[in-house]
C-alpha cells in the first residue's frame, strides 16, 4: 500500500479553502491537511459564504463540493470566475460522487482542473492537491520571472533612449558653444519653447516633449565652418545658403529615430526658421508649418536677440518683445506670439535662464517638472 505523502516544505503555507455543505467532510479534509504539514486551511459549510471568503482570503486552491443546497458548486465556479485575475491559475479541485459525462465537462468548463470522488483515498488526495498546488506555484513564479523581464526591457529601452538623446544634446552643446561662448541659448530656447507650449492647449507630455525637444533646433549647425558662423558683418549670399543648410543638416542628424522625442526634435530642426507669411527657409506657409516649429521660431529668436554673439550686439527685453509684436502674423504665428506675451505678462520670461542653468535639466526622468508645467490653464 503507498503511504500518504507528507506537504513539501515549499507548498505548506499555501492557502486551501475547503467549501462543503457536510461540516464532516470540512472536518475530515483539515484533519487530513493538517497532519500533512499544510499550516493555512478553511472550512466554509454554507456555499452562499464562498464568495466572500474567496475575495478576502485570496485562496491558493479550493476544494469544492458540488451538490450543496443553496448555490451549487458550478454556481460557485461561475461567480468566482470574474474574480480570477487575467492569467493566474487559480486551482480548483472538485469533490463528487460519481460524475457523468456532462456534469464533468460542466465542471471542467466552468474552471474546474481535477476531481476527487468520494469517498476520499488519503493518498490520492494529498497527490493531487500537492500537484495543483505545484502547478499553481510554478505557475507564479514564471509570471513573477516576466514581469521582471518585462521590467528590464522598459529599462534597457528607456537607456537606450537617454543615451540617444544625451548624445545629441552633446552634439547640439558642441555646436553652440562655437557661436554661444556660454553654451546656454539651446537649453534656455527649450525652457522658452516649453513655457509657451504650457500656455498654450497642449498636453503636459507634449508641452515636455518641446522642452527636451526644442534645444536641438540648431544641431545642424554642427555642418557649418566656423568662418561662415562667426563671420562679424554681413553674409554673402552662398555664406547665407551654407548657414540656411543647417535646418536640413539637423532634420537629417535627427531621422529615422523611433522615440518621439525624435521625430518632435527633427520637425523643430527642420521648420524653426520657417515664417508664418512664408518667407522663411523653405516656403512653408501658415499652419503648413508645425506648430513645434512654429513656437520655437518665437523662443529662438527671443534667445537670440537678447543675447550678445561676438558678431552682434544683445538688445533689451523690452525692445526683443517689441520686435516679435511687430512680427505677428508676419514672421510668427499670431498664437504662439500670443502665448509668448502670457509667459511675459506673467513674469516667466525672467526665469528662463535661472531654469537653464538647473543642474539635472537634462535628466529625462525627474520627479518634477524643470519648469511650471500647472501654469497652463
Ligand atoms: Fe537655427
Amino acid at each position: 500500500m503507498v503511504q500518504p505523502q507528507k506537504a513539501s516544505p515549499e507548498l505548506r503555507d499555501a492557502r486551501i479553502l475547503v467549501i462543503d455543505d457536510e461540516a464532516q467532510n470540512v472536518r475530515s479534509l483539515t484533519r487530513l491537511l493538517t497532519w500533512a504539514g499544510y499550516t493555512t486551511i478553511r472550512g466554509v459549510t454554507e456555499s452562499a459564504d464562498a464568495v466572500r471568503t474567496f475575495v478576502e482570503w485570496e485562496p491558493d486552491l479550493l476544494l469544492l463540493d458540488l451538490r450543496m443546497p443553496g448555490m451549487d458548486g458550478f454556481e460557485v465556479m461561475e461567480a468566482l470566475s470574474p474574480l480570477v485575475p487575467d492569467g493566474e491559475y487559480l486551482p480548483i479541485l472538485v469533490l463528487t460522487g460519481d460524475l457523468d459525462d456532462t456534469s464533468r465537462n460542466r465542471a471542467l468548463t466552468a474552471g474546474a482542473r481535477d476531481f476527487l470522488t468520494k469517498p476520499f483515498e488519503t493518498t490520492e488526495v494529498l497527490l493531487r492537491i500537492e500537484n495543483l498546488l505545484e502547478t499553481r506555484h510554478l505557475h507564479q513564479r514564471l509570471r513573477r520571472q516576466n514581469v521582471h523581464l518585462e521590467h528590464k526591457v522598459q529599462e534597457r529601452t528607456r537607456e537606450l533612449a537617454d543615451a540617444q538623446v544625451e548624445i545629441l544634446y552633446r552634439l547640439a552643446l558642441a555646436a553652440e558653444y562655437r557661436d554661444d561662448v556660454t553654451g546656454q541659448h539651446a537649453e534656455r530656447v527649450g525652457v522658452l519653447s516649453g513655457m509657451i507650449a504650457g500656455v498654450m492647449d497642449f498636453a503636459e507630455n507634449d508641452v515636455d516633449l518641446i522642452r527636451r525637444a526644442a534645444p536641438l533646433h540648431d544641431v545642424g549647425k554642427i555642418g557649418v565652418p566656423d568662418a561662415i558662423l562667426m563671420k562679424p558683418g554681413r553674409l554673402t549670399e552662398d555664406e547665407l545658403e551654407v548657414i540656411r543648410s543647417h535646418v536640413d543638416i539637423g532634420a537629417q542628424i535627427l531621422s529615422g529615430g523611433g522615440f518621439p522625442l525624435l521625430r518632435v526634435a527633427r520637425e523643430i530642426a527642420a521648420s524653426h526658421h520657417e515664417q508664418w507669411s512664408g518667407r522663411g527657409y523653405k516656403g512653408m506657409v501658415g499652419e503648413e508649418i508645425p506648430i513645434v516649429g512654429r513656437i520655437v521660431a518665437v523662443a529662438d529668436v527671443y534667445d537670440v536677440v537678447t543675447n550678445e554673439r561676438p558678431y552682434k550686439a544683445a538688445l533689451s527685453h523690452g525692445e526683443a518683445v517689441r520686435r516679435i509684436v511687430v512680427d505677428r502674423g508676419q514672421h510668427f504665428d499670431p498664437a504662439v506670439v500670443d502665448a509668448f506675451l502670457e509667459v511675459v505678462d506673467r513674469g516667466l520670461i525672467t526665469k528662463v535662464g535661472e531654469m537653464a542653468n538647473r543642474p539635472g535639466f537634462l535628466d529625462l526622468h525627474e520627479a518634477e517638472p524643470a519648469w511650471p508645467v500647472a501654469l497652463a490653464h
